[in-house]
């Protein structure tokens, strides 16, 4: 049995979720968590909201409410939509709370102590129109590494890479639009993460199995010239962790807050800190996971993000946590995706563009949706939601493979034998031949989940729910019971069993599905198929059974079509 630590990139407060954010992240790292629990594995399943910065302060000023109350009420309508797509957070956090405000502090302090840490005079930028400071991502204009004209202050999402809002061409506040700008002096810390470099470029090489999107995007930034530059960790807003160097006052730091990009990450650890709290639990039990000197030293941990994400997790946040001169737990493992697109165009929130999960949870249960962005997740490139595509798996993958199945059998079981396993028969040479088969593919199965390769998961998953119904189809239990119901029971049997075995390794993907089939099943068994053969023999002759309601219903193309048009706008 291994520990495995999982976080998924922390969601921002300021609004509701699109599907490619889950699908970028949340959706696969529940996936993975589910999927090692279900191994036997002990697992942390950590995420929180993303809730400092400037976007929580607009998003608060554009709701009418303070800040404090607007993340409070807007991290219960996240984490009610984490629900309603169960995603299985061990613990759904805050960057707000208490933990980490202390944590933060604390690795601040530490970094001083290190001497990682310089106090600078900063041009920044000044918004006469806004009567503001304008921070990183409310400053606009050209990217003067791609020439892409709507880069932001803190990163040009064209290129990734990390930019000071004073490195924009022709910058113009994102606020008002004003380019009545001007730069004026303010003091900062500086993180020297330069001095870091070479920690990092042997930590990152000593990472063999990295996927190469990871890899390269760290790479790219390490190496390019300015790669690691030094970065400002401190702002001049109200909303934010304060500075403190851990519990100590910071002289000439009065009134500002740390960057929500040093925060935030911190919040990783926080949360479990957070978890244990919430419980009474002492401190051992969250670092167990956490500090490599307190039992975390065989821990996996394991990371998801979206690839704009990937240079603060493989560059800024190991800088924090190496420059602490801390025994704090390193990643293992970084799963990033590429984009998913929506019908032409990208998803997007401050357009309102695509759908969001609110909207998603109103269509559909949970599992179509699920099923469906798991299999397209953009691993390897950008993936697109079109409707017909939804529409398409889900009526073939879920309604006419697995559900119509799972129908044939207990109807066709319960009309001739009732509601129980029957028994008699033996099994022949067609049901040698699907135990081999389901034997190699359920190997193959476990291989791709272990590498956190999901759409070769999801299409394993589908070629075995495939195999059940091929089986049916040829062993025709209807006619073989004209002549012989013995061996027609022999099929049901084992049919009835690959139900249970399909509920066991479709849970990972489609829970509430695999929860209906396994109280349909009338058991408890939920244990992984180690063995095909003997894992289709759980479900013993006489053990009761019910006909499940329909498992999946079909998308009609009124249905989709009626989606399509109510989709294709935008949302405010
Ligand atoms: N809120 C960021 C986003 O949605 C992700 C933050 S991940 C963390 O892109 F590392 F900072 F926690
Ligand atoms: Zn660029």
């Amino acid at each position: 049995m291994e520990r495995i630590l999982i976080t998924s990139a922390i969601p921002y407060i300021n609004g509701i979720k699109h599907l490619g954010n889950l699908v970028g992240s949340q959706l696969p790292a529940d996936l993975y968590a589910r999927y090692m629990r279900a191994r036997g594995h002990e697992v942390l399943f950590l995420c929180a909201t993303d809730e400092h910065g400037t976007p929580a302060e607009l998003a608060a000023a554009k709701a009418g409410k303070p800040v404090e109350e607007f993340c409070a009420e807007m991290h219960q309508v996240q984490a009610r939509l984490a629900e309603g797509f169960r995603l299985s957070f061990d613990h759904f956090g805050r960057s707000s709370s208490a933990e980490n405000r202390a944590l933060t502090q604390h690795f601040a302090g530490r970094l001083a102590d290190a001497g990682l840490i310089e106090e600078r005079s900063e041009r920044q930028v000044y918004s006469k129109a806004d009567g503001r400071f304008l921070p990183d991502r409310y400053i606009e204009g050209t990217c003067p590494n791609c020439g892409y004209d709507k880069a932001r202050g803190d990163q040009c999402e064209n290129c990734t890479k990390q930019l000071d809002p004073t490195d924009l061409i022709e910058p113009r506040s994102a606020i008002s639009g004003s380019t009545d700008l001007e730069v004026r002096e303010t003091k900062h810390l500086y993180l020297r993460q330069s001095l870091l470099r070479d920690d990092l470029d042997a930590w990152i090489d000593s990472q063999k199995d990295w996927p190469i999107l990871t890899t390269s995007i760290a790479k790219k930034w390490l190496h390019d010239g300015d790669g690691l530059q030094d970065r400002g960790i401190t702002r001049d807003l109200s909303w934010g962790v304060p500075v403190r160097k851990g519990d100590q006052e910071w002289p000439g730091m009065e009134g500002k807050v740390f960057y929500v990009w040093f925060d935030a990450p911190i919040e990783y650890i926080a949360s479990a800190n957070e978890w244990t709290n919430a419980r009474g639990a002492g401190d051992a039990e969250w670092e167990r996971w956490w500090r490599t000197d307190k039992g975390a030293g065989d821990v996996r941990y394991v990371q998801f993000m979206g690839k704009d994400n990937v240079p603060f997790h493989t560059l800024s946040f190991p800088a924090t946590i190496m420059g602490s001169r801390e025994p704090w737990k390193l990643v293992d493992y970084i799963k990033s995706f590429n984009y998913l697109n929506y019908d032409g165009g990208q998803f997007s929130t401050s357009q309102g563009r695509g759908i969001f999960q609110d909207q998603a949870l109103e269509l559909l249960p949970a599992d179509y949706w699920r099923w469906w962005l798991l299999s397209h997740a953009p691993e390897n490139s950008d993936s697109e939601f079109t409707w017909e595509n939804f529409q398409a798996g889900v009526n073939k993958d879920l309604a006419d493979v697995l559900g119509n199945f799972v129908s044939r059998v207990t109807k066709f079981a319960r009309s001739k034998f009732g509601e129980v396993v029957p028994q008699g028969g033996a099994f022949g040479a067609a049901e040698t031949a699907l135990i081999a088969e389901l034997e190699t593919r359920v190997r193959a199965y476990e291989v791709h989940m272990q590498a956190m390769e999901i759409r070769k998961s999801a299409a394993e998953l589908r070629a075995i729910w495939v195999l059940g119904n091929e089986y049916l189809q040829a062993a025709a239990p209807w006619s073989v019971f004209k002549t012989d119901p013995d061996q027609a029971a022999a099929i049901v049997r084992l049919s009835l069993n690959l139900i249970r075995l399909y509920a066991v390794l479709s849970a990972p993907f489609i829970p509430d599905a695999a929860a209906r089939l396994f109280s349909a099943m009338n058991t408890m068994d939920v244990d992984w198929p180690t063995d095909v053969a003997s894992a289709l023999e759980a479900l013993a002759p006489g053990h009761e059974f019910a006909v499940p309601e329909v498992l999946f219903a079909k998308i009609s193309d009124e249905d989709r079509d009626d989606w399509q048009a109510r989709f294709s706008g935008t949302r405010d």
